[in-house]
């Protein structure tokens, strides 16, 4: 607990019928629950203000510098409907670090951990009722903060809000656990050295739309990110972390190299696959690599991973020079074993063993 108070509005709630029209076929991102969060930030206050609202249009200055300058930095995670109708959610004091890490970067303001987590908690109990409970469904979670000063001068906003909203959603990738293909980046950077790459804030998704729009023209699902210099050491797809796995049941992912995002996915995967005993390499990653190993038959399989995406199998990396290709269509074996129980975890039929869930 903080020594915040909240103040709770309550929404005139959806109907029961209307909410499980949503809950039946949710889509990813696309519904919202009845309330949000809403607590605000002046330097000369801190945080304060801490309210649940009914979800809703926010009304902002149009000088408001978030607008102008982007300066904006969110989360994602996701809660979990277990089999005997209880809620829990993952590792959310991680998100909590993460967004103050990228609050640093920002110039933004941090929020203390246990704000964020009460928060989440107070959001998903009051909207329990949607959190779904079918197969790949989740409530996805979105805390996020803006700079709202009033202001066009270019420098750190001293007023802010920290927001969270909630979607019922189904899987991001939809036809199951298929491989997806990828497209690699032609030119087209979302980090540099130095740059904001390892910060969750919106401006290094906006420098992904353009190559995932390359992406979906050349038939793909994500767009993959190289280093900016090399163009061959690999950083990140659009919104997940990549790894390869090695005919010796050795997992390879690119190192937290400050262009990408730390994910908790690829956090996570890595401990489980430790615990099972293969070895884990966090180091450079090559595209030329993964295509002689490919060839080679050393690089059997490759995923993705991340909240929105679970582990998601790659099937191809294309380029308009060449395709990398695992031939075969179908989700490498370490892959689903991964994704099995890293899921399993989240829905309650595998143990916890590390402490990662908490129930609301
Ligand atoms: N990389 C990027 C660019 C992302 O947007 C995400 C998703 O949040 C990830 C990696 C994976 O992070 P996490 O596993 O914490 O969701
Ligand atoms: C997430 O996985 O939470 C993200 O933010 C990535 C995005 C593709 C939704």
């Amino acid at each position: 607990m903080t020594d915040l108070t909240f103040t709770i509005t309550e929404a005139e709630r959806r109907s029961a019928e209307d909410r499980e029209a949503v809950l039946a076929n949710p889509g990813f991102g696309d519904h919202f629950t009845d309330h949000m969060v809403s607590i605000v930030w002046t330097q000369d206050e801190g945080w304060h203000d801490a309210e649940i609202l009914p979800f809703g249009p926010i009304s902002m200055n149009p000088a408001s510098s978030v607008l102008h300058y982007g300066q904006e930095i969110f989360e994602g995670l996701k809660a979990y409907r277990r089999a005997d109708g209880s809620i829990v959610t993952f590792r959310a004091e991680e998100n909590a670090r993460r967004l103050n890490d990228s609050a640093r970067r920002m110039a933004l303001p941090e929020l203390p951990v246990e704000l964020f987590v009460e928060s989440v908690r107070k959001l998903v109990e009051i909207d329990a009722e949607w959190v779904p409970s079918g197969d790949d469904q989740t409530l996805y979670i979105r805390p996020f903060m803006i700079a709202d000063e009033s202001f066009l001068g270019v420098r750190a906003a001293q007023r802010a809000r920290f927001l969270i909203i909630a979607s019922p959603s189904g899987a991001y990738f939809t036809g199951g656990v298929k491989p997806v293909s990828i497209w690699l980046s032609q030119g087209l950077s979302r980090a540099g050295q130095g740059g904001t790459g390892a910060a969750k804030c919106g401006g290094n998704y906006a420098a992904s739309l353009l190559p995932q729009n390359q992406a979906a023209e050349n038939g793909c699902q994500q767009v993959l990110f190289t280093d900016s210099n090399t163009v061959d050491t690999i950083d990140e797809l659009g919104g997940m972390n990549l790894f390869l796995v090695r005919s010796d049941n050795t997992l390879v992912t690119p190192e937290l190299n400050g262009n990408i995002l730390p994910g908790i996915t690829r956090k996570s995967l890595i401990q489980l696959a430790q615990d099972r005993g293969y070895s884990v390499e966090e180091r450079a990653v090559t595209v030329s690599e993964w295509r002689e190993g490919v060839a080679d038959g050393s690089i059997t399989e490759a995923f993705a991973c991340g909240t929105a995406a679970v582990i998601t199998p790659i099937g191809q990396l294309k380029s308009p020079d060449f395709t990398i290709d695992f031939g075969d269509n179908a989700p490498g074996e370490l892959t689903l074993s991964l994704r099995e129980e890293l899921t399993g975890i989240q829905y309650g039929t595998r143990e916890d063993r590390h402490g990662w869930l908490e129930v609301i």
